[in-house]
């Protein structure tokens, strides 16, 4: 995202927040309260992911920064979006259970590239203060 405080940041942290505590205290506790609240955030997080690819993915992709972190989390907000889905269509037991599995070990995981991306311009920002002003715009 290209405002450094902006609503849609914010909106990003929170969401993104949600859909990953939701579903980590759905693995600690299965209460079926909480798969409600993740798969409320879920939906959110498909609305955001949309307002990312417009305006962030296709708008830094042509710069050819941070192409690796950015296409690693885009292709695993994909991942989680279509196992989602998958998860409540696949009417065979042990399908389900692979993609369940493979939905919330990549969705434990994902901050870590999150934070891989998201540090790049804490670097950058830190290292040179003529970069931190092109940052910003
Ligand atoms: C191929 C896809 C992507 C590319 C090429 C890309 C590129 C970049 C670049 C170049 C920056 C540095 C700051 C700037 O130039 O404005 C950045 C920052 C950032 N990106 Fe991405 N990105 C991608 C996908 C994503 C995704 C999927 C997310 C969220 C899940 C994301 C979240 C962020 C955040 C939070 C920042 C920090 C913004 C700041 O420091 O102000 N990016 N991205
Ligand atoms: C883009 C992000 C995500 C989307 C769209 C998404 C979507 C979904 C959907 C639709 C379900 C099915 C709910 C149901 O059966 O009622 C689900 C289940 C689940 N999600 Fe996510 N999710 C996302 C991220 C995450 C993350 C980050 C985690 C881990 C912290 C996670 C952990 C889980 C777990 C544990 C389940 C229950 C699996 C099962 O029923 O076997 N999800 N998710």
């Amino acid at each position: 995202m290209s405002g450094s405080r902006s609503a849609g940041r914010r909106a990003l942290y929170a969401i993104g927040a949600g859909v990953w505590v939701s579903g980590a205290i759905w693995l600690l506790v299965h209460e079926p309260w909480w798969l409600r609240v993740h798969g409320a955030f879920a939906f959110a997080s498909v609305w955001m992911f949309g307002l990312l690819w417009g305006a962030h993915v296709t708008k830094k992709w042509p710069a050819s920064r941070r192409r690796w972190s950015g296409g690693v989390l885009t292709g695993i907000l994909a991942w989680l979006t279509l196992s989602g889905y998958l998860l409540y269509y696949t009417g065979n037991e042990t399908a389900r259970s692979i993609v369940s599995v493979l939905h919330w070990t990549i969705g434990l995981a994902c901050p870590i590239p999150f934070v891989w991306h998201r540090l790049g311009s804490r670097r950058r920002r830190a290292g040179n203060q003529v970069t931190v002003q092109n940052v910003r715009n």
